[in-house]
């Protein structure tokens, strides 16, 4: 999706040129340097957000459509109905904000009486511009309020007669309602913990797969509702549900300890007639349950479907066999229900194969020519009874075969395979839907006749985040990483952020923090990493005995864990050990994130206790100052036996920039006590760090990846920091071929940290370096479309230094964000957050021809565009309305003139290689350095 806005024409300036001082005064009255009436402002994007685990109360937000000249919101007021009739005669009868003063559009939490769960309600805003404009009001936005569990649910949780090897189960349920035209709404409320299908009459109930998302089934599990239009209610009906295994019951990987339980569900058709009536067709044992044509499903193994064994009608209404049973009441369930607020996983692409490759013995590889997860949909005229078996793996191993071992046999002992059995009536199309892969390649065996070229398609799934990034620049190298880091991120988002999608698809924390910010450029995090955030919390609550990762990976002891202290893994059964401090510190750093580019307070306030506790635990570990345990810069191109990095530089440096978090989230949530001793701790951390690891005589802290964090955290004494940079270039091409020697702590700064601090030009060199010891290496050499666990840079990965990476680790693309905030320079200000400005400082500049990069963030569409040619450097910056722009411009020769609009402009400030030349309104801006 190509997110670049078209540029508008550039509102020229008059011919007077503005000086500072006047251009604050349009500022402060609200109009941007383009015009100066009162703009109209108009909402769009008005939604209202629960935060389900939180409760049931509406989060509101809402955007300004494009970015009108100058337009910056004074007040707003929200009104809320239960009618939307009555929302016509404001104010509305359920909840009126009043008139609040204030330009946040971002999180504006109810404040009425309390709203009955699952009950619709209907809201609109207006907002007020600088000069006391009222806005028309928004369109009315409708929101249901979450259902209450046990309370609002009038449904049993069902199940069947299990047998670990018994196919799965088809469960359904006729009925009639009375007069459609009488049905005001519906919604069907389902949960299952180990993934459904719903149908009703035939049809599938909505686009989700997988779901709902994984959770700690211990704690609760997520319900999905789904709105049923009352015209698919007319005569006879069937309800149906299928059921997965899912993560619920899994016990084929990593022990039989895996499972919570047998499969179940709950569901219930909420029927609204318009006379305030209510309906409701819910679970309970008028249901019947036969065995559906599903013989094996596993997340990890794959899934086994016999055609032959489908059964006739059994999600329509009609003539059903007598083998149907009455659904069984469980023992086992989960006891806690809230509704799924983050993306639901859905499927987002299709991928064609690339080439077919007959192996002359009956079987046939297919090459989809990108590394990617989800499953392969199937298409065939078989005859009945032709069994196809369909394995899948990342690579080929050297004559051809699929290679399972990147894919983590060795770990998990089951091959990815997807099987089909042939009813032989004809094309007959199918997919697995209880299980994923990731995969690039597929072995097929079985086929009577040779395949046709659409006989599999690569089905590509994940959380369905919104894509709100776009970049791209001159430099090709860098565009392919940037792609590879979008594959791996999108490779690995389901439901939580996972290590990889084969080997463990498990949410370990070090992953989710190395990516994060990545990820947030490139989709839209908020809810899906909310989402994670109380998955760490359940995982993290109770005290328990667990595995404890002393001052390596190896070092290993049994210990308790105490309660409010997150696990390595997240959510799941899983856990692999206490959270180390270098994994850990995830619980303080998305959160922050989270505020950073969302504005999100809601999290932060309520998870500061829990980012407390995280800290104190850590800090009462310190010896010296220094944090001595945790499993260090993981995965740098040689493989772990690598790692430069000691432990206690990056454990240490990870709670410095816990601490420094804590110390401004205490001061924004305006908690003096937690403050000053914050201030004071980071203060003395900082000098622990450095009387311990700073060599003041090499200027360095030893490593690539410790000065990168030293100078990322903001440890290095502000005089030596440049020298500092200067020793990660001096180790790169003494010890490294001119290239990183990183692991994932370093290699998501080493980009950022050399371009601060004077050293552009070995970044360009670093990214566009071809041959051994370069990125390139990997799609030149290894024909990488993801980024790896142990990234292949060099001839040295084939020694084998690592067993079998897996070809799809998130946890290497934090670089990515740099592509964004660096390159085209548009970055969140902490002290206005959620964009609600934005600083633009674009690096790379005298370098790169050109780079073009587009966010769509929560305040609206910022673009930032440059191009160089024949020495002149020629930027569009595109400021959405309500939002302020803090503009840097690049210092890119000494003796340059800037212009702004056509106007030559003066700078207001020149550091670090940029000119400061103002704060700007909402508007687009022409700025040329000639
Ligand atoms: C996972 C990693 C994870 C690490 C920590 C690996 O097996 O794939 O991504 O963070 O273990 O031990």
């Amino acid at each position: 999706m190509n997110l670049i806005v078209e540029y508008k024409e550039y509102i020229m300036l008059k011919s007077r040129k503005l000086t500072t001082l006047n251009l604050c005064v349009l500022l402060m009255l609200g109009v941007s340097i383009g015009g100066c009436s009162a703009p109209e402002s108009s909402v769009e994007e008005f939604r209202a957000d629960f935060i389900s685990n939180l409760g049931n109360d509406p989060i509101f937000s809402w955007k300004f459509s494009g970015n009108q000249e100058g337009f910056t919101q004074t007040g707003y007021q929200i009104i809320v109905s239960d009618d939307r009739a009555k929302l016509n005669d404001n104010p509305g009868n359920i909840w009126d904000s009043g008139k609040q003063k204030g330009s946040s559009s971002l999180q504006v939490t109810y404040q009425g009486s309390e709203l009955q769960t699952g009950t619709a309600y209907y809201a609109k805003v207006r907002s007020w511009s600088g000069q006391d404009v009222p806005s028309e009001w928004s369109e009315a936005l409708r929101f249901v309020v979450p259902l209450d569990y046990p309370g609002e649910w009038k449904a049993d949780w069902l199940t069947y007669d299990y047998e670990p090897e018994s196919a799965l189960p088809l469960f359904r349920k006729p009925f009639k309602v009375g007069i459609t035209s009488d049905i005001e709404s519906a919604r069907l409320y389902i949960a299952a913990p180990g993934y459904y299908e719903a149908y009703l009459n035939g049809e599938r109930v909505g686009e989700n797969v997988l779901d709902p998302g994984q959770t700690n089934y211990e704690d609760y599990t997520f319900y999905t509702a789904y709105e049923i239009d009352p015209k698919d209610l007319s005569g006879e009906n069937v309800l149906a549900v299928t059921l997965g295994n899912g993560w619920y019951n899994q016990n084929v990987v990593w022990g039989p300890e895996m499972i919570y339980g047998q499969p179940v569900f709950i569901c219930q058709l909420v029927i609204h007639k318009k006379d305030g009536s209510k309906e409701i067709i819910a679970s309970d044992e008028s249901w019947m349950w036969t065995s559906g044509p599903i013989t094996y499903s596993n997340v990890y193994g794959g899934e086994h479907y016999d055609a032959r064994l489908e059964v006739e009608n059994w999600n329509r209404p009609g003539e059903v066999s007598e083998e149907w049973k009455v659904a069984v009441l469980p023992e086992v369930h989960p006891t806690q229900l809230y509704e799924q607020f983050a993306e639901p996983i859905q499927i987002m692409d299709e991928v064609d194969v690339k080439e077919i490759i007959d192996r002359g013995d009956g079987t046939y590889i297919f090459d989809f020519g990108q590394n990617m997860a989800g499953w392969m949909k199937l298409k065939i005229v078989g005859e009945r009874g032709e069994e196809i078996t369909v394995r899948c793996t990342e690579e080929l191993d050297g004559q051809g075969n699929i290679d399972p071992r990147t894919t983590g046999v060795a770990a998990t002992r089951v091959i990815q395979t997807q099987k089909y059995i042939c009813k032989g009536e004809g094309e007959e199309e199918w997919e697995p839907r209880f299980t994923y892969f990731g995969f690039r390649f597929a072995e097929v065996s079985g086929l009577k006749q040779p395949p046709a070229k659409d006989f599999l398609t690569g089905m590509v799934l994940y959380s369905s985040v919104p894509d709100v990034g776009s970049f791209q620049c001159s430099e090709e190298n860098i565009n392919r990483l940037h792609e590879l880091s979008r594959w791996t991120i999108i490779g690995n988002i389901h439901s939580i952020p996972t290590d990889c999608p084969h080997r463990e698809k498990c949410g370990w924390t070090g992953d989710a923090h190395a990516m994060i910010q990545a990820m947030i450029y490139n989709y839209d995090s908020q809810r899906f990493f909310s989402k994670y955030m109380f998955d760490m919390r359940s995982s993290g609550r109770e005290e328990k005995e667990e595995l404890y990762f002393g001052e390596s990976f190896y070092d290993r002891s049994i210990t308790i864990k105490p309660a409010g202290i997150p696990t390595m893994i997240v959510p799941g059964k899983r856990t692999s050990g206490i959270a180390t401090p270098d994994w850990g510190t995830a619980i303080v750093q998305i959160p922050w994130y989270l505020y950073l580019y969302y504005g999100d307070r809601v999290l932060l306030e309520d998870f500061y206790p829990d980012m407390k506790t995280w800290v104190e635990y850590i800090h009462a570990k310190c010896e010296d100052g220094i944090v001595t345990h945790g499993l260090g810069d993981w995965c740098p191109p040689g493989g772990n036996v690598n790692i430069d990095c000691p432990v206690p530089v990056s454990s240490t440096a990870y709670h410095i920039l816990d601490v420094g978090i804590m110390k401004q989230v205490s001061a924004l949530l305006g908690n003096t006590e937690d403050y000053t001793s914050y201030s004071a701790m980071l203060e003395q951390l900082k000098r622990d760090f450095n009387r311990h690891f700073f060599d003041r005589m090499d200027f360095t802290y030893g490593s690539q990846t410790a000065n990168a964090m030293a100078l990322d955290i903001g440890i290095v004494p502000e005089d030596y920091r440049e020298k500092v940079a200067g020793s990660i270039v001096r180790n790169m091409n003494e010890e490294f071929d001119g290239f990183i020697n990183t692991g994932i702590f370093g290699l998501a700064r080493i980009f950022k940290v050399l371009s601060e601090n004077g050293y552009e030009e070995e970044v360009f060199r670093l990214l566009t370096k071809t041959g051994e010891n370069s990125f390139a290496f990997m799609w030149d050499h290894y024909d990488a479309t993801t980024l790896w666990e142990i990234l292949p840079c060099s001839d040295t990965y084939d020694e084998g230094v690592y067993v079998d990476p897996s070809h799809s680790h998130p946890m290497q693309a934090g670089f990515d964000a740099w592509f964004y905030s660096g390159i085209a320079g548009i970055n969140p200000v902490a002290a206005e957050p959620g964009f609600q400005q934005i600083e633009f400082k674009p690096y790379l500049t005298k370098y790169l021809g050109s780079a073009s990069g587009s966010y769509i963030s929560k305040s609206g569409t910022i673009t930032s565009k440059w191009e160089r040619i024949d020495g002149k450097l020629t930027w569009n910056i595109s400021i959405p309305a309500n939002t302020k722009g803090v503009v840097h411009v690049p210092t890119y020769r000494s003796e340059a003139s800037i212009q702004l609009n056509g106007n030559l402009w003066d700078v207001l400030e020149e550091k670090d290689g940029f000119s400061l030349i103002g704060e700007f309104g909402p508007g687009e801006y022409l700025v040329e350095v000639f």
